[in-house]
């Protein structure tokens, strides 16, 4: 048994990692490197997380690709942001389809540029049968526009009759996530965010009530199975308890 194994039977598995990918611009300018490049990496870097997350057992790994807000960047880099998705998505979603991974996507996807709208459509009902991991993947995705389309889909339902002002006075908030972006998907156990900030970014503000949350100083791309493994300890340690004793 290796050292790894030895390590993973130890520590507290989560059902759902939530990742805020960031750092990737400062990493590279650390390096005296484009930003790009920072993006090249960090896709790379992504790609190897998913696979080591599904390997030690997770069930669910949702991976916050490109916000709301991210579209005040410059116009260069959004389009090398949504250029180096297709190409990963391309290149690796057969292998993963193939292994039984579903590829889902949370936010606005059809605002994104026609190809990568398309690219990420085609993958999603490609792998819809999948059922041995989760890879979802936030894009032009907001916390805070998803509680808003949330609740129109309420009112929606509402309109055409399929709920009731009685159902609505009678249900407890836990109801409210039938009407999420993807309802079946259960909240994240833990959320980390490389780069060291400590903030949530309007990243899946409901579904975080009570999710562990660890902010690491490594910046994105120099993430890696290890520092995984030593991110799960942490967690591990944690006693969730949800407002008991
Ligand atoms: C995260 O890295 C990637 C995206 C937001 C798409 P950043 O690009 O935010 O990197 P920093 O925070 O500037 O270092
Ligand atoms: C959060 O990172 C969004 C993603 C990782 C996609 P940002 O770099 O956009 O967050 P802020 O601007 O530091 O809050
Ligand atoms: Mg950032």
């Amino acid at each position: 048994m290796s050292t790894d194994d030895t390590v993973l039977q130890k520590v507290k598995i989560p059902t759902h990692i939530a990742f805020i990918m960031d750092g990737n611009g400062r990493w590279a300018k650390n390096k005296g490197l484009d930003r790009s490049e920072g993006h090249a990496a960090g896709a790379d870097v992504a790609e190897k997380m998913v696979r080591a997350c599904n390997d030690i057992g997770i069930q669910y790994c949702t991976l916050f690709a490109f916000s709301t807000e991210n579209w005040k960047r410059p116009g260069e880099e959004v389009e090398f942001l949504f250029q180096t998705l297709i190409y990963y998505l391309e290149k690796k979603s057969p292998e993963m389809i193939e292994k039984g991974v579903r590829i889902r996507f949370t936010g606005h996807i059809e605002s994104l540029p026609r190809d990568a709208y398309e690219c990420a459509r085609k993958i999603e009902i490609n792998s819809k049968q999948c059922d041995y991991f989760q890879m979802i993947i936030a894009l032009n995705y907001g916390g805070r526009q998803e509680i808003w389309d949330s609740v129109l889909r309420m009112f929606n339902a509402f309109e055409k009759g399929e709920l009731k002002a009685e159902d609505l006075k009678n249900d407890q908030p836990e109801m409210f996530r039938n009407f999420l972006n993807l309802p079946d998907v259960p909240d994240p156990d833990l959320l980390v965010r490389t780069g060291g900030e400590m903030r949530l970014s309007n990243f899946l503000l409901w579904q975080m009530a009570y999710s562990e949350l660890i902010f690491t100083q490594t910046m994105w791309p120099d993430l890696d199975r290890e520092a995984l493994i030593n991110l799960l300890k942490e967690y591990s340690k944690r006693e969730r308890r949800y407002g008991g004793l």
